[in-house]
């Protein structure tokens, strides 16, 4: 495995408490999913570190949005969306990584019905790391006392 990777655990958004345990949280939900699911050792390996690193793409936005209480304006939430890609573009060119762990910071807000985003992707067309790290994802919002929504 490439070590650039595990600089990039620090990034997004460290100093935010939530944030922190939510990625932790996040890389526990999705491996244990992936354990269930009967995937291989190497695949379960590069679950979970995309599943820590999925919302990498953060660190593009602007912390005013990132760490703002309460709901965000139309505006503030179309840049917010564009972290799905911004996590891409800094993961695609790591040589060395699993080409899913890029797949599902792109993937993760895409739903199975197509009502997600940025592609609005649907069924098969949506990697199988990136639909466990989105169930992940909302399980662990959901049983977090924070109030934080997923973006
Ligand atoms: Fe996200």
């Amino acid at each position: 495995m490439n070590p650039e990777i595990y600089s990039l655990f620090d990034e997004p958004h460290a100093d935010n408490e939530y944030t922190y345990r939510h990625n932790i949280g996040v890389g526990i939900i999705a491996t244990y999913l992936g354990m269930k699911l009967g995937l291989s050792k190497e695949n379960l390996s590069a679950l979970t570190l995309a599943a820590m690193l999925h919302d990498v793409g953060k660190t593009r936005i602007s912390d005013n949005i990132v760490e703002k209480p309460g709901k965000l304006n139309e505006a503030e939430y179309e840049d917010m969306k564009r972290h799905a890609i911004y996590g891409y573009e800094l993961l695609k060119n790591i040589p060395g990584i699993p080409p899913s762990i890029a797949l599902t910071a792109l993937q993760h807000h895409e739903r199975e019905d197509g009502q997600g985003y940025p592609q609005g992707k649907s069924g098969k067309d949506i990697n199988l790391h990136a639909k466990i790290v989105a169930i992940a994802d909302v399980f662990h919002a959901m049983s977090s006392s924070s109030g934080y929504a997923v973006l």
